[in-house]
């Protein structure tokens, strides 16, 4: 594997690849890698020639108020692991060179980027797809990969690629989880062993929204309802939302209807880490 800073050497790199006729996949990530982030390592592996993983902490997407400096980083081990799960090149650019000093381009997705996480972290995907944009547009991937753990951030990104034809293959991969269920996240090291515990209700709320649907209730309003109640049961757990949308959309849905796959997507607070997860149910 080899390791790439420079965003020139980046673009000769991926220039040559495609010169070359090899399929490029990129798995953009914030780096402290875990499971979830080797899952898509491994799935661009098996259908790419060359797969390029990013290390990234973008400060773009995170607000004043949130974790950017704090945000955990470990370069060492990160490359390390990128390497076993079968990455070609593991790109780590400076923020100088993403964002150098008069940096004023942006890439925003209307609509989609107010709703759900937006109306929480209003500049947060205007930064995601800036940082996706660019690079994508300086590793030029046929496919790249992202993980369903962000439901939104796949739709809007999907959107952003539609919209601007960038021509890339955009992959989504299931959510892992720990052994208890907790999906794994790099911001989980920020929880006390208490919090962690409690955090465990997010996945069991989901799996019994899922299990009520497949009881036969179709009211999107009882499903959240239900979930909230469970989330409740926790002292430490603050909901920022529980929300029933239309999994490709994100259109709010009063029912489930047979055959349309809804997203049942939280984000709930533990003191001061801010977790997200979600399930999709599809009646069939
Ligand atoms: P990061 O949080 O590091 O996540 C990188 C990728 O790993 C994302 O596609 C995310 O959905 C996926 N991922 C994280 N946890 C996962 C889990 N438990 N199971 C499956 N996939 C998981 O998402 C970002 O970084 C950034 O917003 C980024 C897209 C890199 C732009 O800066």
């Amino acid at each position: 594997m080899k390791t790439i800073v420079s965003i020139a050497e980046m673009q000769i790199f991926s220039e040559r690849a495609r010169i070359g006729r090899k399929t490029i996949g990129l798995v953009p990530t914030m780096g402290y890698l875990h499971k979830g982030h080797l899952s898509l390592i491994a799935k661009a592996r098996r259908s790419c020639d060359v797969v390029i993983t990013s290390i990234f902490v973008n400060p773009a997407q995170f607000a004043p108020n949130e974790d950017f400096a704090r945000y955990p980083r470990d370069i060492e081990q990160d490359t390390r692991l990128c390497k076993s799960a079968g990455s070609t090149v593991l790109f780590v650019p400076t923020e100088g060179e993403m964002y150098p000093e008069g940096y004023s381009t942006y890439v925003s997705v209307d609509g989609l980027s107010t709703i759900l996480e937006g109306k929480f972290r209003p500049t947060h995907f205007r930064g995601v797809t800036t940082v996706v944009a660019k690079l994508l547009s300086l590793t030029k991937p046929h496919k790249a990969f992202f993980g369903q753990k962000d439901a939104q951030q796949c739709v809007v990104i999907k959107k952003m690629v539609k919209d601007l034809n960038l021509g890339v293959a955009v992959v989504t991969a299931p959510i892992v989880r720990d052994k208890d269920g907790l999906a794994m996240s790099s911001r989980n090291i920020y929880l006390s062993a208490e919090q962690r515990s409690e955090a465990l209700i997010l996945h069991a709320s989901l799996r019994r929204a899922e299990e009520v649907a497949e009881k036969g209730e179709r009211s999107a309003p009882a499903i959240a309802a239900e979930v909230t109640g469970l989330i409740q049961t926790k002292p430490s757990a603050k909901i920022d939302y529980v929300a029933v949308v239309n999994a490709e959309s994100l259109a709010d849905v009063d029912s489930i209807e047979r055959g349309v796959p809804v997203l049942v997507a939280l984000a709930v607070r533990f003191g001061t880490t801010r977790l997200i997860d979600n399930v999709i149910i599809n009646i069939r």
